[in-house]
């Protein structure tokens, strides 16, 4: 600002056909090019989840050093489509009056950090209206500059749900789970072979929840056999990995050594009683 003033200053001199003047503004615009403060953006696109946090990074240089002296520093992030003032700095604080309501209690300056030339933002909760562009500016005695970032929004997939139902054509097994973007659903086969047939996966999109509803079946058609049920959600890096280890009829033999094992131990259990109130009996009638 000071140097526009002066530039327009000093317009009104080069009316009056001063060489010096001339000479003064080259070396002005000169000086406030290389003086010029840079912004920068490390990560242009940021993914988050909902209800997470998230640091939307942006660094300014030169920097402060060891003795910062903020009164001439402003720092503002805000929202590119509309302008929404998302968080700002100056004066020496926080100026929470400008904020939108939507980022109230969620936004928080690294004030440590500032002196470092780091003016990233913390942004807490996510939301889906968080998603968008965000235009970090910084001022300093040096100049003023600014950067976008992109903030991309998705849902962590839920713990998948299996129910298994055995039928006349095989053993029917089935994952249930929801989330944001659409996922990539496989199954693969112990070795890691992917699986194509018969496999049912349908993929639809609730527009009230806004999460994409995933169901996902496979029929083996004799046990035993081993499957893996996998789902990546690449916009949040995750990574659903749920094998399945089915024996069929070795597991009604398992589930008969479980009931023996129960019946025995109740029969141990009812004989350490009995012998418990035998020895009473015997200490009573002692006594
Ligand atoms: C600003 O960035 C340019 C280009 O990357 C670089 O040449 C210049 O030295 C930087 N200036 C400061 C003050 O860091
Ligand atoms: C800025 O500070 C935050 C919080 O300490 C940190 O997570 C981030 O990595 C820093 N950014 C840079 C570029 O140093
Ligand atoms: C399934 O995996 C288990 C454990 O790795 C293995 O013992 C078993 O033989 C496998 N079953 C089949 C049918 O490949």
């Amino acid at each position: 600002m000071q140097v526009m003033h002066g530039l327009r200053h000093h317009r009104a001199g080069i009316r009056k056909n001063s060489f010096w003047h001339t000479c003064f503004l080259i070396l002005l615009f000169l000086c406030s090019y290389t003086d010029s403060l840079n912004v920068t953006i490390p990560m242009r696109n940021v993914a988050a989840a909902r209800g997470h946090v998230v640091v939307l990074g942006c660094e300014f240089s030169p920097h402060f050093g060891p003795n910062p002296d903020f009164s001439s520093l402003l720092v503002t992030w805000q929202r590119q489509e509309d302008n929404r003032v998302v968080h700002s700095f100056y004066d020496n604080k926080d100026q929470l009056e400008t904020q939108d309501p939507a980022y109230r209690d969620r936004t928080e300056l690294f004030r440590t950090e500032l002196s470092k030339g780091n003016a990233s933002l913390k942004l807490r909760n996510i939301q889906k209206s968080d998603e968008g562009l965000y235009l970090c500016t910084v001022s300093t005695s040096q100049g003023t500059n600014k950067a976008t970032l992109k903030l991309d929004y998705g849902v962590l997939y839920t713990e998948p749900k299996l129910t298994i139902k055995a039928s006349s054509s095989g053993i029917l097994m089935h994952f249930e789970t929801e989330g944001f973007p659409e996922p990539e659903v496989k199954w693969k086969r112990e070795h890691g072979e992917s699986l194509s047939d018969p496999i049912q996966t349908s993929k639809e999109f609730n527009s009230e929840t806004g999460l994409y509803s995933i169901q996902s079946s496979f029929t083996a058609p004799n046990a035993p056999f081993n499957v893996t049920f996998i789902l990546e959600n690449q916009l949040l890096d995750q990574y659903l990995q749920r094998p399945i280890s089915y024996t069929g009829g070795e597991n009604s033999c398992f589930v008969v050594a479980i009931a023996l094992s129960v019946i025995s131990l109740l029969l141990i259990l009812t004989a350490a009683a009995l012998g418990w109130i035998c020895c009473c009996k015997k200490k009573n009638d002692l006594v």
